[in-house]
């Protein structure tokens, strides 16, 4: 679904990042990985739900061996971040490789933080960040954002796998809310 605005429940949104530019940011940062990565084996570290879309574009586009373990995380209810990150038991088989942590959105940092300690004991090999986007403003920590296709506004948006409330994942393209609301 691509239109070039979505009304969910009460809420406008319009298009602000087309498909045919995600498409060759993803495919550009994909090759690159392979460049980094060349002669190991990564693990892509999915943090679900919201980076689903994303990581399955990114995965074939990778031009080296890799793997894939999802994380559940959950820290946003509706429009705003809780601040209360939950992240679900983390797999043994990080233990000694090199993980890729593959989210949708950096926003305030809480969700990478907390998935950064919870990591820390299972002793990877090395551990990186891919990000499909990132809010430089709203974000709190000094953890470098390794890889990442779009940095965009402190603005609330869906599609690609980004969700209000459940709606708007399946979109094709990005959306961010329109301001005015009435
Ligand atoms: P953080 O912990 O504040 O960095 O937020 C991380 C998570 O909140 C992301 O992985 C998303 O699932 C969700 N999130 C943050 N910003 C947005 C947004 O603009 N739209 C939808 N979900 C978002
Ligand atoms: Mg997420």
């Amino acid at each position: 679904m691509n239109p070039e605005k979505v009304k969910i429940a009460e809420l406008q949104f319009k298009k602000m990042i087309d498909v045919a530019d995600i498409n060759d940011k993803v495919a550009e940062l994909g090759k690159k990985l392979g460049e980094d990565y060349g002669g190991e084996v990564p693990i892509l570290l999915s943090v679900l739900s919201g980076s689903f879309v994303f990581v399955a574009d990114l995965m074939r586009s990778i031009p080296i061996p890799n793997e894939i373990i999802f994380v559940r995380a959950k820290s946003y209810v509706g429009l705003e971040s809780t601040g209360n990150v939950q992240i679900e038991q983390l797999p043994e088989k990080l233990t000694g490789r090199d993980v890729i942590i593959v989210e949708d959105i950096i926003d305030t940092g809480h969700t990478l933080d907390a998935l950064l300690k919870a990591l820390a004991p299972m002793s990877p090999k090395s551990v990186k960040v891919a990000s499909f986007l990132k809010k430089p403003e709203a974000y709190g920590y000094d953890h470098p954002v390794d890889y990442c296709c779009f940095e965009i506004p402190n603005d609330f948006v869906i599609g690609y796998g980004l969700d209000y409330n459940q709606h708007g994942r399946g979109l094709s393209s990005l959306y961010v809310l329109e301001e005015s609301q009435s």
